[in-house]
This record gives C-alpha cells, sequence and structure tokens, in this order.
C-alpha cells in the first residue's frame, strides 16, 4: 500500500539529482589538501551510493504538492504531548534507546511516520502512535519538532579520530562513502533530498539503527530505503560504534564538532 501520490515525479528527481552532485563536488573541493587519487575516489563513491537516492522520490517531499498544508508547529506541539513521553517533550529524549526528534526535518519525520504507519519500518511501537495520525498532524508534529534544538552529547575520545574519518571522508578502501555527503559536514542532513539529521543523536540510537541496517533491515522497498543498508553492510562493529559516537558528540558547526567534549 503507497501513499504516494503520483505526478512531479520528474522535477524531484531533477532536483535529487543536482543535490547530489552539488554536494559531491563540494566534498571534491573539500578536500583538495588531500592527494589527487584518494580525494577523487571518495567523492565517487559517495555519488555512486547516492544514485539510487535520486532513482525514487521520497514520500513526503510530495505531500506539499498533494493538498496537505505544510506543518503548523503551534497545533504540532498539542498533538506531540503524547510523544514527549519518550522523545521529550522539546525532543530532546532523556533516555538514549528513543531517537531524538529536536531539530530533525518536518519532511523526514513525515517520512518516517509514515513508514510506521504502512509497517515498511517495522517497530511496533511506533506504529502504534502513528497509526492514529492523519497526513496533516504528522506534518504539524514535524514542523513542531524541527523547531527545536537539537542538545549535543559527547564523543568517546578513543573513537572519535576513525569517526571523523568515515564520517568526513569514508573508507575508500572498503567502499564506505562519507557519510557528511548526504548528512552534511554538521550533521544537519538534507531536508529537501530527505536526508536526516544526524548531528546530536544518540550514539545507543545510531548503533543500534546502523546494526539493524548491516544486518539487512531496511524501511522500505524503494531505491531510497536501499542506501542505508547498503552503506551499512561494509560497516563493522568497530565502524558503527566509532561513527556513532562521533556523531553523538557533533556540533551543527565545524569547529566545534573538532571538539565534541565542550559542551
Ligand atoms: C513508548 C515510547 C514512544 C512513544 C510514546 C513515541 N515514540 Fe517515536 N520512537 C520510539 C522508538 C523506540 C523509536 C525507534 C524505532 C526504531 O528503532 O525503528 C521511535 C522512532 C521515532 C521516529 C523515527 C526517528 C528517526 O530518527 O528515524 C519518529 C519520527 C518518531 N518516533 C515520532 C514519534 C511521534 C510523532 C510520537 C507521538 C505521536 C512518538 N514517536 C511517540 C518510541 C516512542
Ligand atoms: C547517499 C546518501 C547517504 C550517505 C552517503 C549516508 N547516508 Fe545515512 N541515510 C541516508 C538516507 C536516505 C537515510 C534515510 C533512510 C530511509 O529513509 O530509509 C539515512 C539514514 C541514516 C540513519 C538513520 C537516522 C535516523 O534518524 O534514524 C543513520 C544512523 C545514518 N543514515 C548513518 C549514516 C552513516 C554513519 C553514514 C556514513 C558511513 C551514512 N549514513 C551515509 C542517506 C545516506
Amino acid at each position: 500500500m503507497s501513499f504516494r501520490p503520483a505526478g512531479s515525479r520528474p522535477a524531484v528527481l531533477g532536483c535529487a539529482v543536482a543535490l547530489v552532485f552539488a554536494l559531491s563536488a563540494s566534498i571534491a573541493a573539500a578536500q583538495d589538501a588531500k592527494p589527487a587519487a584518494a580525494s577523487s575516489a571518495k567523492p565517487a563513491a559517495a555519488a555512486s551510493a547516492a544514485a539510487p537516492a535520486a532513482a525514487e522520490k521520497p514520500a513526503a517531499a510530495e505531500a506539499a504538492h498533494s493538498g496537505v498544508k505544510l506543518g503548523d508547529a503551534a497545533a504540532g506541539q498539542g498533538k506531540a504531548a503524547a510523544c514527549g513521553a519518550c522523545h521529550g517533550m522539546d525532543g530532546n529524549s532523556s533516555d538514549a534507546q528513543y531517537p531524538k526528534l529536536a531539530g530533525q526535518s518536518e519532511q523526514y519525520i513525515v517520512q518516517q511516520l509514515t513508514n510506521f504507519k504502512s509497517g515498511k519500518r517495522q517497530n511496533p511501537i511506533m506504529m502504534g502512535m502513528a497509526a492514529p495520525l492523519s497526513e496533516q498532524d504528522m506534518h504539524d508534529i514535524g514542523a513542531y519538532f524541527a523547531g527545536k534544538s537539537a542538545l549535543p552529547g559527547v564523543a568517546d575520545q578513543a573513537l572519535v579520530e576513525r569517526g571523523e574519518q568515515l564520517y568526513r571522508q569514508g573508507d575508500a578502501a572498503k567502499g564506505v562513502p562519507a557519510c557528511m555527503a548526504c548528512h552534511s559536514i554538521d550533521g544537519r542532513g538534507n531536508p529537501g533530498a530527505m536526508y536526516p539529521q544526524l548531528t546530536s543523536q544518540h550514539a545507543q540510537y545510531i548503533q543500534a539503527t546502523l546494526k539493524a541496517m548491516h544486518d539487512g533491515t531496511s524501511w522500505g522497498d524503494d531505491a531510497h530505503a536501499r542506501i542505508m543498508p547498503s552503506i551499512a553492510q561494509k560497516l563493522d562493529e568497530k565502524d558503527i560504534a566509532a561513527v556513532a559516537s562521533y556523531v553523538e558528540g557533533l556540533h551543527a558547526t565545524e569547529s566545534a564538532a573538532a571538539k565534541p567534549a565542550t559542551p
């Protein structure tokens, strides 16, 4: 069962493709200091992993064209009351098994709620929470959490070096693209392309998610949903622990990311 209305596919598709290439180009520029062979290999890996993202358009991007109004954060605050018990009233959950929603994009929140409701992303708790929500509710709640700021955690110093390497450069030898190619250098993600924010997310949740993806879990059967399982498959347990810890300590600015222990 699909929640995707038809229409405007080529426009959004073109947009996603353009984004992916713009990102690859900016990475190439950022890596000017690196040896030429290495810097050309990394963006290429990112771009090839990114290519499937353009093949199918994410669901929530279309909602804006299908009569559902963009989210109203004020209406969303009331509708989000039931979510606070696990995710925190301001979207900063205190229990690390529940992902932080603060600062996450409206589009991504809508997409995942749609996935939970349809069972594409399987989680019994969230299926129950998403079931009564209308598409408009999802947008309002998404807008509410998107307007909050994620509070960063602290990265494990012993893991930061490897984590930062994976995040910023990937691992060409293993065929792992740089995470920042899609999730952006400061971890804020890319709402238009439906690449979620990772910055400040609980390492425990990231780790559990990447392990599940490593083992083949995906949140749907479209090309977009196949991106992360194909990347996570190439990460071993140490890689996952390192990048998860780096992400939790990642602040939303580049200079702060270099000093993850600063509160
Ligand atoms: C009883 C606890 C609980 C409640 C209440 C709850 N959630 Fe969740 N939520 C979870 C868990 C657990 C996950 C992680 C699911 C997984 O691992 O796939 C999650 C995941 C999510 C995600 C995906 C986040 C991401 O980064 O991918 C969204 C979005 C979400 N919840 C929204 C909501 C909303 C909106 C509500 C209120 C209507 C809500 N949740 C209420 C437990 C809860
Ligand atoms: C080509 C683009 C791309 C690259 C590169 C990429 N990701 Fe992702 N990532 C995505 C997309 C798309 C999603 C959302 C998946 C979905 O909706 O099915 C995602 C989701 C995630 C999630 C789940 C977030 C949440 O809130 O639940 C984590 C964790 C993650 N990525 C980590 C990583 C890490 C670590 C790397 C680098 C090793 C990486 N990603 C590289 C596109 C990418």
